[in-house]
């Protein structure tokens, strides 16, 4: 019996394992802010769901979602959907596309990516860490450049809320400057330069909402099966209690 339990603890911790996220880490060498995405959380996966949409919709699709299927995992409204989250189509069964007629859709030189899977792709780190890296930099076109994804074509569509910011003087020096602390929080390679409309807390709440949509639309199913999986080992436990109970009854008389 102590035998079998223990058998049955060491499946169980293996399929807790299995049910668990993998951490990707496609790490440039920059050193990545730490988030770990809960698509679980309701309210900031809806509060990232319409921010994607004003903000990002624009140039990046989510070509594996469709407006109907963020209605019924979100729980908002038709209604709600078409009002607030639908710019880039009028019909609930259509994919995510841009907003940008195909022929606009090239960028700076470059197409901007689908993001369907971005956090599967790069990690949710390397997408929280990346939306907070931008800065000014004069010798890049477009005046902005980006620590985690040196020489991005992107432009830092968020400014307004987050300000502007500039490499701290420590941190051009080389990647160790990180490490000496500084800047507007502590361990930031940054200098803030202008304020946005939003404090750094709440740009940080802000993008981890982004992240946690994004982290959703890479599998929307992932609640439910976590849901299902919690059930099966639940209703395994019980029945292995039943089983136990009536082994038991069985032997009862014979020993
Ligand atoms: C003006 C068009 C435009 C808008 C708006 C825009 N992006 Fe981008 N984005 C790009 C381009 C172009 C790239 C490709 C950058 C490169 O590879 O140099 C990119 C790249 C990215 C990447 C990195 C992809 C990768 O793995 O290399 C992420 C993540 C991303 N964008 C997220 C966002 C989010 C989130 C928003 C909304 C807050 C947003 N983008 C809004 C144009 C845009």
């Amino acid at each position: 019996m102590t035998r079998l339990l223990t058998r049955l603890a060491q499946v169980s911790a293996m399929a807790v394992v299995a049910l668990l996220p993998q951490a990707v880490n496609a790490n440039s060498g920059m050193p990545l802010l730490h988030f770990s995405a809960d698509s679980g959380n309701l309210p900031s996966v809806q509060r990232g769901a319409r921010n994607f949409m004003a903000y990002c919709s624009g140039c990046h699709s989510l070509k594996y979602l469709r407006y109907e299927r963020i209605g019924s995992d979100l729980n908002i409204p038709p209604d709600v959907l078409k009002k607030n989250l639908m710019f880039t189509s009028d019909k609930l069964g259509d994919q995510i596309k841009i907003a940008m007629p195909a022929a606009s859709g090239d960028w700076f030189g470059r197409v901007p990516p689908d993001l369907s899977l971005e956090t599967r792709a790069r990690g949710a780190d390397w997408v929280y860490t990346y939306l907070q890296s931008f800065y000014l930099d004069d010798s890049r076109p477009m005046g902005v450049n980006n620590t985690v994804l040196a020489g991005a074509s992107m432009p830092h569509v968020l400014w307004e809320l987050q300000g502007w910011q500039k490499k701290a003087e420590h941190a051009a020096e080389g990647e160790h400057g990180a490490e000496h602390g500084g800047g507007h929080h502590e361990g930031s390679p940054f200098e803030p330069v202008s304020k946005g409309t939003l404090n750094p807390a709440e740009y940080q709440g802000f993008v981890g909402d982004l992240v946690n949509f994004l982290d959703y639309a890479s599998e929307p199913g992932k609640q439910a099966r976590i849901s299902t999986g919690l059930k099966v080992m639940l209703y395994l436990f019980v029945l292995l209690g039943l089983t136990y109970l009536l082994k038991k009854e069985f032997w009862r008389d014979i020993h």
